[in-house]
């Protein structure tokens, strides 16, 4: 009796014992955080922003003093999902969120009522206006479908511009929800020398279930055209992992200094004179000059913090025990949460607030024949 019960504790501290060292093991692999280099700079040229005044202040005393400046771009088309990001941020943080939303000004007075006429009229926001004339020639706009350039989807480039007073801000795409205190991202160590942290697209989770189709996609290779000289000339290793721009945060005083929207205005300016971007360009457009100016000067944010690809395939590999424990989710891909078809869109739905306004409404199986009118 009793040797078979100090076996069993043998075994059961030889088990506690490799848990351990497992979960070190993790530790140590997701700490990869990038090395500081020198940097080959542009110039700064502020260009302001017209500002619509704030809503009123909201009674926030409970939460703490910590002030989180969070930065969301609002598309008529895409509405609901700014709703769903910002009743999943505030409602799971103790810090105090201002919104900084960029909007379209057609979008402004929906976006507004939709606010103010429900729970989320205390929330503590301000909308910035974004002039696309400021990307007048920096993108190229095919002639067939002038429709098919979204400038908000620039506005990232120019946080300085619309948050001239904060040292540190989160950018998020519009088709995300925040499962935990978004403070924990807000902290996100950043390197001196390092104006952002993103999320790298080979970090273990994104390498577990991301399927390399072609086998390049999540390069810079996949980004960039490697047969052009301007670009061979950088000497951006092509078997770089790119990163996901779809969810930052961002030294905003360093941005400045090192003048990294100018940079970025530099190179979207060349791609539209000498054509650099990969024909077969992996992701979004906005992600090729990120690469390229951010190139092994950036830090990395914890990987539960973007778990992203659920609008594609990817996402319908996760599991819900996976899906469950991620801090942020990230429809980005083809299919919405606020669509038909798209994996998990429960999850967000439960963030989701309808529009009183009656204009926005989600695209749902049962409502199918309803919608189609
Ligand atoms: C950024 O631009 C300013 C103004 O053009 C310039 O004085 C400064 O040297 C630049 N900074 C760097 C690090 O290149
Ligand atoms: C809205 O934006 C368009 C294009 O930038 C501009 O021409 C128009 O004057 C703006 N309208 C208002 C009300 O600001
Ligand atoms: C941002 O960068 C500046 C300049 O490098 C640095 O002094 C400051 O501590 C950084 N702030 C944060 C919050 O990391």
């Amino acid at each position: 009796m009793t040797t078979f019960r100090k076996v069993n504790i043998i075994i059961i501290l030889l088990a506690l014992v490799i848990f351990l060292l497992v979960l070190h093991h993790n530790l140590l692999g997701l700490s990869n955080i990038l090395k500081r280099e020198g940097s080959d700079l542009g110039f700064l040229k502020l260009q302001h922003l017209d500002f619509i005044p704030d809503a009123p202040e909201s009674l926030l005393d409970d939460k703490t003093e910590q002030e989180i400046p969070v930065v969301l771009t609002a598309v008529e088309e895409r509405l609901g999902g700014i709703v769903a990001a910002m009743n999943s941020i505030s409602t799971n943080t103790r810090s105090k969120v201002v919104f900084h939303i960029v909007a379209a000004n057609n979008t402004v007075d929906h976006l507004r009522a939709w606010l103010s006429g429900t729970e989320l009229k205390n929330l503590n926001y301000k909308i910035l206006d974004f002039d696309p004339q400021i990307l007048e020639g920096k993108i190229r706009v095919d002639p067939e479908q002038p429709e098919s350039i979204k400038p908000l989807t620039f506005a990232r480039f120019y946080l300085p511009n619309l948050l001239p007073d904060a040292e540190k801000a989160i950018y998020m795409d519009d088709d995300v929800i925040v499962q935990d205190d978004i403070l924990e991202l807000y902290n996100t160590p950043l390197n001196p020398g390092h104006a952002a942290a993103f999320s790298e697209d080979c970090d273990l989770i994104s390498a577990k279930f991301l399927v390399r189709g072609a086998g390049n996609q999540y390069n810079y290779i996949g980004f960039l055209d490697y047969k052009k000289e301007r670009i061979r000339k950088l000497g951006l290793k092509a078997s770089t992992c790119s990163f996901s721009p779809g969810v930052f945060v961002a030294n905003l005083t360093e941005w400045k200094q090192q003048n990294i929207t100018e940079q970025l205005e530099k190179w979207m300016k060349l791609n539209v004179l000498e054509d650099l971007y990969s024909r077969t360009l992996a992701g979004s457009i906005t992600t090729p000059p990120l690469l390229i100016v951010f190139y092994k000067k950036h830090s990395v944010i914890g990987p539960m913090w973007h778990v992203r690809h659920l609008g594609s395939s990817t996402g319908k590999r996760y599991s819900p025990q996976f899906v469950k424990a991620a801090k942020l989710l990230h429809w980005n891909g083809h299919f919405k949460p606020w669509g038909r078809a798209a994996s998990y869109s429960d999850l967000w739905e439960k963030w989701y607030i309808p529009d009183p306004t009656g204009k926005f409404s989600l695209i749902r199986r049962h409502s199918e024949l309803v919608d189609a009118n």
